[in-house]
This record gives C-alpha cells, structure tokens and sequence, in this order.
C-alpha cells in the first residue's frame, strides 16, 4: 500500500481507528520561554489490538523529529522504524506507516517533536506578565476540547484514557507544576528538571502544565489533600478566599459523591491570559485572573460571587467531567451541565445568604432564550469534525443542560438524585460515559422512566410553552414549542407540570405527555384536583412551574394573569414565581405573542419589588425594552424611559451610594447594577452624585466614596458625557485602566467605554481595544455594552477589520463574540441580508451557528419593532402609568 493510499483512509474520519490504544504515556517537555519554543518526546504504551500497518494518531502544529515503535517480551526485543511518517493538516492527525502488520499486543512508540509556545491561548502557549518591571513569559496549556494534540502527538479523544507521567526540563529559578505532584528533583547548572508522578487514568484535554514564576498560599482539606492557589509574586492575599472556597467544596463533592477526590493534590493558578473563565485540568486548575482572585478593597459583590461559581464549578469537574469522563463530545453538557448545576448546590451551602437558587433562574432564562431560536441545537448534538467541538460550549450545553437536570432533580427529589448520581459516579469512575448511562442509573435508583421523560428534552432541540385556561369546572393544559421568532415549531415534550393555587401549602403535579390536557375539577381521589380545590381554583391565583424549576413558559389566559397580576402586588408569591411570571411575560412579549403595552402594564406590579432576582431582570428587561422603543417608536422613548427611572428609583434611593455595615451581599449587587441601569437611562441626579464621587476617586482610587460596586455606574456616566470634541472623561478612564494593577478593575473599565453616545468615540474605543493595550481575553468586555448610537460604527469597524480580527481570534470559540455582541443589536431586516451577505464568504466551521442565531436575533428584533409599532394601547398606557395620580 503506498504512501497516498494511507492518507485516504484515513483522512475525513471524524474519529480515530481503534486498532492502537494507548495506555501509558511518559512525556518530556522543555519549554524554551525566552525564544518561545519547546521540545519534547514522547513514549506511548499502546495495545495494539487489530491488524494493522498504521499508527494513527493526533498532532497539529508540531514537527516531528522521530519516530519509531518497539515490541518486547520475554526473550526479544524488537524496535521498528516507519518507512513514512505523514501528518494531515486538515484533520491534525499523525500516520506511521509500517511495511508489515505490527505485532499484535503491547507496543512503545516513541515520537520527538518540536514546537512553539504560541499566543493564541490553547495548545502550549506563552502568557505575559510583569516582574520588578521588566515583561516575562509564562508557559502554560490549555487543551480542553481538542488541542493536547498541538503540544504532543497523542490519541486526544476523551475515551482513550491512559495515565500520565510527565518530566519537565525548565529554569532553576522557575515554578513548574503538572497534574501530579514533584517526586523527584534534579539540578544540573542553571537547569532542573522535574519528575512528576504518575497520574491516574485520565484523558488528554485533562492534562496540564504551567511554568512561571508564582508565589502561592495553601490549605488542606479535611481528607489531607494539598490545596495551593497560585498567583503573581506579591498578590498571594488575593488568593485566600478561592482557597477557602476550594477547601470547603472538595469536602462538600467528596460527601455529596460519596467518593473521594482522586489526587494527593490540588493545584489552582491564575493566568493573566486565558480564553475562557477557567478550566478544569486535573489536579491543576486554570483560571482567568478574574475568576480566581478577590481583593477586598477592589473586588465587587459580583467579582466575590463569580469566583466562588468558577471554583466551585471547577472542582465539581474533578468528579463529573475528570474521573467520569464523556464518551464522546455529544455528551458535553453532562461535563457542563452538571457543574454548572453541581456549582449551585455548592455555593448554596458556603453561602446561603446569597440565595444562590434564586439566582440560578439567570441561567435558566439565558437557557431559555437561546433554545428559542430556530438555530439552536439539541442538547445532544453531533460532532463530526474537531473545529465544530468549540461552538458547542454554549448556553445551551452549560446553562439548559443545568436547566433540565434541576428539572430532573426537582422530580424525582434530592435525596433520591443524590444516591443515583454517587452510584453514576463509582460505576463509571474511571472511564466513560454517555447521557444514556445516567439515565438508566437515575431509572433503575428511582424506579421512573427516567429515559423517556428526558430524551424528549435532550435529544430534540427547544421545549414548550404551556398554555393554560381556566373553564368552569377544569383547567386546560396545551403545549406547543416555544420560538421568539413567533412561528410554531414541531417539538412535543413530557412535561413536568407542577401547580400551585392560592397558596403554597399544597401542590399538585402531573406529567403533560399529549399536545393537551384537560383537568377536571372534581371528585377527590378521581382527578388531580377534588372538590375542596373548587372555591380556590374560581378565585385564587393559579401558578404553573412553582419556582421555576421547569425549563418551559408558561402563558395564562387573561383571567388568569389579572389573578397573578394582584398576588404580585399583594406580595402572595415567592421570589422565583414573579421572577418566572415576569420573564416569560417579556419572553411572550418578544416573541410577539404579547403586545408591549400589555407587559408595561405588568412590570408596573412590581414597583414596590425589592428582591435582588427580580430587580437584577426588571433591569435587564429595561435595557432591551428601552432599545426596542428607541427603534420602534422613538417618540414614546423618553417616556418609556421615565418608566424605568420611576420604577428603580424607589429601590436605589433605599440603598444610596454608600455601603452600610451589616449590609447584605445581595444589596452591594442590586445598588451596583441599579446605579448603572440609572445612568444608562441618564436619570440626572444619579449622573450629578457620580461626576461628585469620581472627581474624589480620581484622585484618591481608595476613597470610600466609590466602592468596586459603584463604580461602573460611574464610569458610565462618565462615559456618556464624552464626545469627540471633548475627550477629558475617556482619558481619565484609561488612566484608571492603566493604573489598575486588578484585572476586574481594568475589566470593569473597559465594559463601561462602549456605552459612549457619540459614534466618533465609540470607534476610538473599538480601536483602543485592538491595541496592544488590551489583552485578547478581554476585548470581549469591551464589546458588551456598545450603545445603540454606536452600533453601525461597530458594524463597520468589524468588517474593515474582519481580517485582522480572525487571524487573531479565530482559531477558538472567542472570535463567536464579536459576531454576536455587534450583529445581535440590530433590529431590521434589511440589516439581517447585510450582515448575511457580508459573511456568506468568510464563514467557517467555529463561527457558523453564531452567525445564524445572530441573524436570527436581528430578525426576531425587526419583527417586534414592527408589532410595537403596532401597538395602539402603549400610547395611553405610558400616559397612565406617568400620571401624577398614578391611574393604572
Ligand atoms: N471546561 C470549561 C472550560 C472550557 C470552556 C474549555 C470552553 C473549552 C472550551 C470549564 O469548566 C468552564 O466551564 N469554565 C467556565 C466557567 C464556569 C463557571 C461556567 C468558563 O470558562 O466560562
Ligand atoms: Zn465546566
């Protein structure tokens, strides 16, 4: 067979052969960092296990120096060369082609290669700090979905686990650290070389290495394992509090699991560049700076909160994701879904001040939306090629993965979820599974067609709305599939329904199978609801989803929603049920099933809301809904945004700008977020206290003036008085920028710039964050928040740089946000074709599904732009809700 023929068989496959399993490797590495560069080799146990001439194996962007493979036993030895070694660039795989069939059994190949410590954030690559002030490098990996490969030749697919033992070769003076801890040390002139122990079995994207210069603070858990975390030399104190975190939570998983954590330690390190929030290696966890550390005078509320999420996330992986491992990357969200959700239950126990469950319905909502588009995807989805893996590590796999398994939770009751999930846990430790394998556990612990209730939610992509009406003696249930676009999909679904009337002492499921259902209100014991329901059920509020753990929306009848209309006002219902009312309302009103007047008229029962959840979505409504008028209706548009300023003025005044002792973490995060949705508006006084307290600020960055979670709002504000003509606020910005040696500060800066009025300025600021100035993990910031004068500026800004940009962002998941956070703004159809048009050449794998859903988006927003206009009731509606006498 020769040389071209191999290639063809094996090109295309969008997995590798099974003839070879690797079971062991010993790697070496030697990371040059000043030239940045490395070396390595690699020997690899394998059982070769099929006739084959072949070796097949992943590797991309390395040159190999050699290759060979050797066989023993007992009484010879025998070691052979391949007559050709080939790589093929486009599936990043490696061929060693033999003359004969390799001999069946164990094998050792051995592979030298080469490579270079790159600057895109993944594979080995090189990361930049400063030191006594002089620019150093780092080198560090990030191989999570497929990129272990880039670093050395390997099988890098999550089934083919092996154990690991890695050596590296680095400066005297540096800090190294693996997976494992060091057990043996060797000094030779300025070079030491580091010898690691063997790990556990593992897969590729798992495993990790960092080399630096780091200080570290440590702590022990209480079943002895070693936990460091690791930052810049001088900035340990930053550390403590993910490290008291960590220390807690790997108690909490090793109980909740009932098994322990597998490692003799556990590193966590803070990386200045990182791609995404943090990564889950095992042993050795990789954060972004700003999901690691937390300073107590520059932190905020939210930063404080989001660290405690990464780490507790992260750690979940140590069990769901490392130890049971996905078979293939259609079960990702199993990885994702579940420490997402695991992370709540997590910072629920460390926190429980922080009524983290409430929260969690921002992950359901975000889930919601994007499942309402047509261009969503099933939970599990295929992958048929590498470079689709990275688009799938969306709100669909983390945050409805974390959605449906809450729901599943909810049904079938904690304690019973827990036991399943520890037995999930031992049977597959170790090895792989798929999305199957946990049901039949959950099925065969609970004794409940887990299997069918939840493929209907897995395998096909959307869920339902659930409409509901009240008869004179039943309740009608119909469920059809829920799209923003307003049209009606095909899905069905088993839908738990669960209900709760005039009170929450009693509750009432069942599980919606058909299109409807019809509920009569009879006989007890006959049908779900007896005759001691009938008097609730004619004048109580009926509320469907209690608490919101379904993923579905619900629409009532007009009855029915006057009825939840006054238990809001009436402060009858729970935090999760106004915050479910309220949203799917605006999701009804998006979708153009809900006319904008009609939801005005309901946000108008929540102006006497203090809960941070609600509040924290009223806000987030407001920013869309303001945006929509502006397009729509801009007459209306101050008038609408009066609305808003009445509504969280009532709140804001009650929290004021200054942090109160004893105050609670949810009231440092509400004054942030609602001072920031008042500057956004231009609300005046808001806008005059700010320009005070940041004039003091400027001066003095340790003033009590403006605490971290004030300071958005006044960045904004500052930022929306600049203009071209005067600058003098954007300067002081950078100076901030500049000075900040936190990296949530200059985070929180570079979020506020975009927010500028004036198109000239909003470009500059575009174009200060492509300047070296900013790192490329953080352009991201940057883009969020542009403000609606300034989007066709960024529009044009993105395709007079398109190239540039998808050189430097376009090989991983990132490069998706500049699509979605400068096309998803707009709101015409002929902007859709336009946006269509310009990419219909400059398409690829890693981007496509973005640019569909954020075409669909602009679609969805010109049709609502069309139905407001519509609207006949807003005009007097908004006179009403403004009037003096307050006529609603
Ligand atoms: N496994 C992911 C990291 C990752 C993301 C790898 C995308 C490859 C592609 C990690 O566990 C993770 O989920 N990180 C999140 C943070 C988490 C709290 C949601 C992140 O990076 O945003
Ligand atoms: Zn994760």
């Amino acid at each position: 067979m020769s040389g071209t023929q191999s290639v063809d068989l094996f090109k295309g496959q969008s997995r590798l052969p099974k003839f070879a399993v690797p079971k062991r490797y010993d790697l070496r590495l030697t990371p040059d960092l000043a030239a940045c560069k490395f070396t390595g080799t690699v020997c690899v146990v394998v059982d070769i296990v099929g006739d084959t001439k072949f070796l097949v194996l992943n590797a991309a962007d390395l040159v190999v120096t050699e290759g060979s493979v050797s066989f023993r036993n007992q009484d010879s030895s025998q070691e052979l060369h391949p007559i050709e070694i080939t790589t093929v660039v486009e599936d990043e795989i490696l061929l060693l082609q033999f003359e004969k069939a390799l001999p069946l059994g164990e094998g050792t190949i051995r592979i030298g290669f080469s490579g270079i410590l790159n600057d895109q954030m993944k594979g080995f690559y090189r990361s930049t700090y400063e030191y006594n002030g002089e620019k150093k490098n780092m080198a560090v990996t990030q191989f999570e979905p497929a990129d272990a490969r880039r670093c050395f030749p390997c099988w890098d697919e999550p089934a083919f686990k092996a154990t690991f033992k890695i050596t590296l070769e680095v400066p005297h003076d540096l800090v190294a650290l693996s997976n494992m801890p060091v057990v043996e040390e060797k000094l030779n002139g300025l070079v030491k070389t580091l010898f690691f122990e063997e790990s556990p079995i593992m897969s590729t994207y798992l495993v990790a290495v960092v080399v630096g210069l780091f200080d570290y603070v440590e702590d022990t858990a209480s079943d002895g394992t070693k936990v460091r975390v690791y930052c810049q030399v001088g900035k340990t104190s930053q550390g403590n509090f993910a490290l008291d975190v960590a220390v807690k939570t790997l108690d909490l998983y090793t109980r909740y699991f009932s098994v322990p954590y597998s490692l003799p330690k556990l590193d966590m390190v803070a990386i200045p560049d990182f791609f995404a929030g943090a990564m889950e290696n095992y042993g050795l966890v990789t954060y972004r700076e700003t999901a690691l550390l937390y300073d107590d005078r520059h932190s905020t509320a939210a930063n404080k909160q989001r660290v405690a999420v990464v780490v507790a996330h992260e750690l979940a992986h140590q069990w769901f994701g490392n130890l049971v491992t996905m078979e293939w990357w259609t079960h990702l969200w199993l990885n994702e879904g579940f420490a997402t959700w695991v992370s709540y239950l997590a910072a629920d126990s460390l926190f429980p001040e922080w009524k983290i469950w409430t929260q969690f319905l921002d992950e359901t909502t975000e889930g919601l939306r994007l499942d309402a588009l047509e261009e969503s995807h099933p939970i599990e989805v295929d992958v048929n090629h590498a470079s689709e893996i990275d688009e799938i590590f969306d709100d669909i796999s983390y945050r409805k993965g974390a959605s449906v398994i809450r729901m599943l939770h909810s049904y079938l009751g904690a304690e019973c979820f827990q036991r399943s999930l520890a037995s999930y846990i031992k049977k597959y430790a170790c090895s792989n599974a798929k999305t199957e394998d946990l049901w039949s556990v959950l099925e065969e612990e609970s004794g409940v067609p887990v299997k069918m209730l939840m493929n209907s939610w897995t395998k096909q992509k959307g869920y339902p709305v659930v409409t509901v009406k009240i008869k004179e003696n039943s309740l009608e249930f119909e469920q059809s599939q829920f799209l923003s676009s307003g049209s009606n999909g095909e899905g069905q679904w088993m839908v738990p329904i669960t209900i709760c009337h005039g009170s929450y002492e009693s509750q009432k499921n069942f599980l919606l199978k058909t299109t409807s259902e019809n509920l009569q209100i009879g006989e007890v014991g006959v049908s779900l609801f007896g005759k001691e329901d009938h008097d609730k059920l004619e004048n109580h509020w009926i509320k469907l989803n209690v608490d919101q753990t379904g993923f579905y929306r619900v629409k009532y009848d007009d009855v029915l929603t006057a009825r939840l209309r006054s238990a809001i006002e009436g402060k009858q219902l729970s935090v999760a049920d106004r915050f479910g009312i309220l949203d799917d309302s605006y999701a009804l009103c998006m979708a153009c099933k809900l006319p904008l007047s009609s939801f005005l008229s309901l946000v108008d029962s929540f102006r006497e809301e203090l809960e941070y959840t609600v509040l924290s979505q009223l806000i987030a409504i407001s920013y869309k809904v303001v945006r929509i008028v502006a397009d729509a209706t801009p007459e209306l548009l101050g008038d609408v945004k009066q609305i808003f300023i009445n509504l969280f003025q009532f709140s804001a005044e009650k929290l004021g700008w200054d942090q109160r002792s004893g105050e609670g973490h949810l009231d440092a995060m509400l004054r942030g977020e609602l001072l920031t949705v008042l500057a956004e508006l231009g609300h005046d006084s808001t806008r005059d206290e700010a320009l005070k307290r940041f004039a003091v600020f400027l001066d003095d960055r340790n003033t009590p003036l403006l605490p971290p979670d004030t300071r958005k709002a006044a960045y904004v504000v500052v930022m929306r008085g600049v203009d071209a003509s005067n600058r003098s606020g954007y300067e002081s910005l950078l100076r901030i920028y500049r000075e900040a040696d936190l990296s949530q500060e200059k985070g929180r800066v570079l979020s506020s710039l975009a927010c500028c009025p004036d198109p000239q300025m909003v470009l500059v600021v575009l174009n200060f964050l492509l300047s070296s100035e900013v790192r490329s993990q953080d352009v991201f910031y940057g883009l969020a928040g542009g403000s609606r004068e300034g989007r066709e500026t960024a529009w044009q800004w993105l395709k007079d740089n398109w190239e540039h940009i998808s050189k430097t962002w376009g090989s991983g998941f990132l490069i998706a946000r500049f699509i979605s956070s400068i096309v998803s703004p707009f709101s015409s159809e002929e902007k859709a074709e336009e946006v269509s048009e310009f990419f219909s050449t400059r398409s690829r794998p890693n981007i496509a599904r973005t640019l569909r859903q954020s075409i669909e988006r602009v679609r969805i927003n010109s049709n609502w732009v069309r139905h407001v206009r519509l609207d006949d009731s807003l005009p007097p509606l908004i006179n009403a809700l403004l009037s003096p006498t307050g006529k609603r």
